[in-house]
């Protein structure tokens, strides 16, 4: 089969890549690198079933993305997905949810493809209902911090609900909870890499709040998994995809300090504007529709992660000047 993967050289979407090439297809990789890193492509780049294409989703406006030839399945990853960049990166987060999300669609349209979009947990904003069902509607400022991001998403939904009503498009929705391993961008704000850079580097880890919110963090090749069955199935409406296994914020940054023998300690800060107290999916429905639930274990996916960025670190000190 022959697919097209935005944001493939984000770090979701270069594992996408990698699985999809591994089970023998063809790989049309888009991305602008606006968040993504060459070095994830490096991996990609080394397979002939595997074409990369720079490109920004979003332009030329409500022009479709330019592919040439059949293709079976795109998956729109394309997306900065970091609480950092939601403020610098506003603009470009909602382009890229609507007009990038259109023009993804339209591609989708004239290859007579499926189409899966990439949406996120934070359609639920900070909720009022724990676990998260995918029939909750969320809790979300309109006009906050974090806006940009959650509206965009929630916008995209609706885009990619309204192609599949009004046009006939087969598509799908995975809502993606907090999902961590290798390739992960190293200073882009996300706790895990956050806490992992300062444990391996000794310095103190910083707790925003009192360490008592929570997340659940699913492993890279698990959530890859779970895509790729949302491809195959017929499923419309939204799925959550992630690790159903919840921790408190102070718990995982002592699970670090422990993992990596590290002698740091840990630093309280404030809570950010409209910051999710509890996070944690229900995963009845995957369950049930994709046949698929996680299978790696924090400890296996926290040593793997923990490893590729204690090489990523040594190569960056190794390459310093002197
Ligand atoms: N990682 C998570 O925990 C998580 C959770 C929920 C949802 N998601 C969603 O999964 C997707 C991938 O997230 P990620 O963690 O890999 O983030 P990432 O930043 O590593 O990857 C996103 C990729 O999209 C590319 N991109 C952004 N705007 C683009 C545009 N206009 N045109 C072309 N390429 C563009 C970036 O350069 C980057 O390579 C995103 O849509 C994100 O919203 C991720």
């Amino acid at each position: 089969m022959r697919y097209v993967v935005t944001g493939a050289a984000g770090f979701i979407g270069s594992h996408l890549c990698a699985r999809l090439l591994a089970d023998g297809h063809e790989v049309v990789g888009i991305d602008n690198l606006i968040t993504g890193q060459q070095l994830n492509l490096d991996v990609l780049r080394a397979r002939s079933s595997f074409q990369f294409v720079e490109q920004d989703i979003c332009s030329p406006p409500a022009a479709l993305v330019p592919v040439d030839g059949p293709v079976d399945v795109v998956f729109n990853f394309a997306c900065p997905a970091s609480p950092i960049d939601f403020e610098p990166k506003a603009l470009d987060i909602l382009n890229v949810c609507s007009a990038g999300v259109l023009n993804t669609l339209s591609l989708a349209r004239e290859k007579g493809a499926v189409f899966v979009q990439a949406s996120t947990s934070e359609c639920y904003g900070d909720p009022e209902e724990h676990p998260q069902r995918e029939t909750y509607w969320g809790h979300v400022n309109p006009i906050g911090p974090r806006s940009p991001y959650d509206e965009g998403k929630r916008f995209a939904e609706a885009l990619v609900m309204a192609h599949h009503r009004s046009l006939g498009i087969q598509t799908r929705i995975g809502r993606i909870f907090n999902t961590y391993g290798p390739r992960m961008r190293l200073g882009d704000g996300r706790v895990l890499p956050n806490f992992i850079q300062q444990a391996l580097e000794d310095t103190p880890l910083t707790v925003f709040g009192d360490g008592s919110q929570t997340r659940s963090f699913c492993y890279v090749d698990d959530l890859v998994d779970g895509f790729v069955r949302l491809s195959r199935c017929d499923e419309v409406t939204p799925i959550n995809i992630g690790n159903d296994v919840e921790i408190t914020i102070g718990q995982l940054a002592q699970e670090i300090i422990e993992l990596t023998g590290s002698a740091s300690r840990i630093e309280y800060r404030p809570l950010p504007q409209d910051d999710p107290k509890l996070r944690r999916p229900d995963i009845t429905k995957a369950r049930a529709v994709l046949d698929w639930e996680p299978k790696t274990d924090r400890t296996t996916g926290l040593k793997s992660t923990i490893e590729y960025f204690r090489t990523v670190l040594t190569t960056r000190h190794q390459c310093r000047p002197a």
